[in-house]
């Protein structure tokens, strides 16, 4: 084999993207209820969108990102996340114009350099949701329905949902500065990662997830205990409208996220099957992003999800979708008068339903396995006997029975068997 995928990245095959395809239908009519509305963002945008909009301390920011010139020598990245341009576009394009708070949601390919395993990719796919004019804390909870929503809408049982709240620019450095110190009197023991993140971005050293290390968390102080009297009012009615709606969650202190535009509500829903990359989804509270880019005080709510880790954990569940679908019908030529007749049928029925056929001019019996390797609903046998008295044998692969059905009546035929209901 001369060339192979790239480390990291996969092709998804036939039988895969039926399954693909599902998820993210699943996915654009939840968010559809919730009257979001889809976007479309390039796949790569400036450098320095990524930098500023993630954070320059952020790991994706240090370490992950494909960034390359151009032709003219712009640096360039393809997009690490979704949030970052939609922010952009939202600002480039007034979106809050008309309607004072948009809800938007999206779907495509990710790019991280991260080391490949279980879960993790170069390439990866996300779908997602923004929330860009609320201050609401119901705004936090619709955008979680969602996600949960969607999660269990294809089929995900063993979801665990944690929330945590990372305050905001009035209450969040001072408590950065307590942690730094705390961190800086235990850094012997901590791992090398937690010991260059202490000075960097000691939030993030919350989510190293060695065990040596989150033995010795127990005893820091926590976020939580250090919001400011507005963010604290802002978590209590998130956790009251949780209730609300019986969405179950768990607080969790120790959880922060690797993007540094959070504020507040910040929340990710794990699944139990799938190890340490176990994060389905995640999200949160940015409301200092769109003033950060440049547009006006805009507060903002949103998430994504990795479709890969979903597949996944569908699988690990044993409850990946069925949803493969063979031909509505394999036409079978007996011989050259039945090869010519089944091109014109073909073309005829496919205007209506899906029509496959064997091509290679091979016998009756091989063309009676290929319809049924190809899941076939029904295969229609053509020949020139058949021609000439006007009238095919359709098989139902199904109950193996057959019947004859005038030529000129199959559409009306196929319709009422594929189809019920549907008036031919
Ligand atoms: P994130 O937590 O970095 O958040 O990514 C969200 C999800 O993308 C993860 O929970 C995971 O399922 C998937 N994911 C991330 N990295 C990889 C990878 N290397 N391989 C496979 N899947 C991966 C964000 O990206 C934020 N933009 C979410 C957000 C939207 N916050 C507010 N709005």
């Amino acid at each position: 084999m001369k060339y192979r995928a790239m480390r990291g990245t996969r092709d998804i095959l036939p039988g895969e993207s039926e399954q693909w395809r599902y998820i993210e239908r699943v996915f654009s009519d939840t968010a559809g209820h919730y009257g979001c509305r889809e976007i479309r963002v390039p796949i790569f945008e400036a450098t320095e969108l990524f930098e500023r909009g993630i954070g320059e301390a952020t790991d994706i920011v240090q370490k992950e990102m494909y960034t390359f010139p151009d032709r003219k020598n712009r640096s360039l990245t393809l997009r690490p996340e979704g949030t970052a341009s939609v922010v952009r576009a939202y600002l480039e394009h007034s979106l809050g114009r008309r309607t004072g708070a948009v809800k938007l949601y999206y779907s495509g390919p990710m790019f991280r350099y991260d080391r490949p395993g279980q879960g993790r990719y170069r390439q990866f796919h996300q779908v997602g949701v923004e929330f860009i004019g609320s201050p609401d804390p119901q705004a936090d909870v619709e955008t979680l329905e969602i996600l949960i929503g969607f999660l269990g809408g294809v089929g995900l049982r063993e979801l665990e949902t944690r929330i945590n709240s990372l305050g905001c620019p009035s209450c969040r450095p001072a408590y950065q500065d307590k942690l730094q110190k705390e961190l800086q009197s235990i850094g012997s023991s901590l791992c090398g990662d937690c010991r260059t993140r202490v000075d960097r971005n000691p939030l993030r050293v919350l989510d190293c997830k060695r065990e040596e290390c989150r033995a010795l968390f127990g005893n820091l102080p926590v976020m939580l205990e250090h919001l400011c009297a507005e963010c604290d009012d802002h978590m209590r009615r998130v956790e009251e409208n949780l209730k609300e709606i019986r969405l179950p969650y768990r607080v969790d202190p120790l959880l922060v996220r690797g993007l540094d535009y959070y504020t507040r509500t910040t929340y990710e829903v794990h699944h139990g099957g799938l190890g340490s990359q176990s994060a389905l989804g995640g999200g949160g509270r940015y409301d200092g992003l769109v003033e950060q880019m440049g547009g006006p005080p805009t507060p903002a709510v949103g998430f994504s999800a990795g479709i890969e880790r979903i597949l996944l954990s569908l699988e690990e569940e044993g409850a990946s979708p069925d949803v493969e679908k063979g031909p509505d019908v394999f036409l079978a030529a007996a011989d050259e008068a039945g090869e010519a007749e089944a091109l014109r049928l073909a073309h005829r029925l496919r205007r209506r339903f899906s029509v496959e056929r064997d091509y290679r001019r091979r016998n009756l019996k091989s063309q009676m396995k290929s319809a049924s390797g190809h899941g076939a609903r029904f295969v229609v046998v053509l020949g020139e006997r058949e021609i000439g008295e006007g009238a095919v044998s359709v098989k139902d692969m199904k109950s193996g029975e057959q019947t004859t059905v005038d030529l000129e009546s199959l559409e009306g035929w196929f319709g009422r068997a594929l189809e019920p209901g549907c008036e031919s």
